[in-house]
């Protein structure tokens, strides 16, 4: 038996199998965040057969200031709730086991999306930011009180709305990484950049937060920009110890991606290309770990899963550009 058709068991959730959509932005939300019709079929046809595990819905912003583009998907308001009901139906009647992306995009936002000011960690913008963007505002501590607050209401709603779990964006520099990586973190108050603890309190209150407000069987996952790449950014070394701190503060599932340099590994291409950071992070922690990046190919992604490298594999713009591309690998390695 293949290990990539094998089930696998997510806390208290069965996955089918270890194919993972990872979250991508289609901007196919209305221009105030809402589901859309098109949204709910661009899912139905990439859900169509069966073949994902699991689902992980595009970035959905929290607060109106975390909004990073038009046609972005919401969690911020009640009013959502009848869109993304919809959304984890159609999902769900497909057969797979769906989580919502929680995400604010700090100083990736921007003014003209947002009509709000630009806020982050502190007053730098990341090394790979172009010309001209604006610098943020550091974020005062009655707007990260609310920020925690804002992101437990949208966990709320995504439990109500009948997702199987969340997924904290701490990615690709959007505000959560913003605060964990010290190129972006020069705060000097409890939340400061030049401590481990300092980078993640806010991560741990966030999840404290929608623990309380969901309770423990609701499945938290954390897709962690687990290096940056960078002369004095995150490193692989304090990611190993931000996964064990993530874990024992009840993260159920770390998603490994690339921190400020974003999704894609700067000048590689291999399939995998974070696979030395999923596979250190997976033999520190014991909760799974989800590698994603580059795997394009059935054969590669039974390979990486084979070597340890992760328990899920997430396949992004291969499934982008073909809708059958589970099916096809799930058959190739079908008994
Ligand atoms: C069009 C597009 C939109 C994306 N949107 C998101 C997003 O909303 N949230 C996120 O964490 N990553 C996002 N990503 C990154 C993907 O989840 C994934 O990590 C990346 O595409 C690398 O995987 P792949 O090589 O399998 O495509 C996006 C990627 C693409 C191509």
């Amino acid at each position: 038996m293949s290990i990539i058709n094998s089930k696998f068991q997510l806390k208290n959730l069965e996955l089918k199998n270890r194919l993972v959509m990872p979250p991508m932005a289609s901007s196919r939300a209305a221009d105030n965040g809402a589901v859309t019709h098109r949204l709910c079929e661009y899912y139905n046809e990439k859900t169509r057969g069966g073949c994902l595990g699991l689902v992980i819905v595009e970035h959905a912003y929290i607060s109106i200031d975390g909004k990073a583009h038009a046609s972005q998907l919401s969690i911020a308001a009640d009013a959502d709730m009848p869109g993304l009901r919809r959304l984890t139906e159609t999902i769900h009647a497909n057969g797979s086991r769906v989580f919502a992306q929680l995400s604010h995009a700090g100083s990736a936002a921007e003014r003209k999306v947002t009509g709000c000011d630009i806020i982050s960690a502190s007053t730098v913008n990341s090394p790979f930011s172009k010309a001209g963007d604006e610098n943020p505002r550091e974020m005062t501590a009655a707007e990260i009180k609310k920020l925690i607050s804002d992101f437990g209401a949208a966990a709320v709603r995504a439990k109500e709305a009948g997702f199987d779990g969340i997924e904290l964006h701490s990615a690709h520099y959007y505000l959560l990484d913003q605060f964990y990586s010290p190129l972006t973190n020069r705060r000097t108050d409890e939340y400061c950049g030049d401590s481990l603890e300092g980078r993640l309190r806010l991560h741990i209150e966030i999840i404290n937060e929608i623990r309380r407000l969901t309770g423990d069987d609701f499945t938290l996952a954390l897709r962690l920009g687990a290096c940056d790449y960078t002369d004095g950014g995150a490193t692989l070394a304090d990611s190993v110890q931000a996964a064990k701190m993530l874990e024992k503060a009840g993260i159920d599932l770390l998603d490994i991606s690339g921190g400020l340099c974003g999704p894609f590994r700067p000048h590689a291409k291999h399939e995998g290309y974070f696979k030395e950071l999923s596979t250190a992070i997976k033999q520190a922690v014991s909760v799974p770990v989800i590698l994603t990046g580059g795997i394009s190919t059935a054969e590669g992604a039974e390979a990486l899963l084979k070597e340890g490298a992760a328990d899920l594999i997430g396949v992004g713009r291969a499934l982008l550009k073909n809708s059958f591309w589970a099916e096809n690998a799930l058959k190739k390695f079908a008994d």
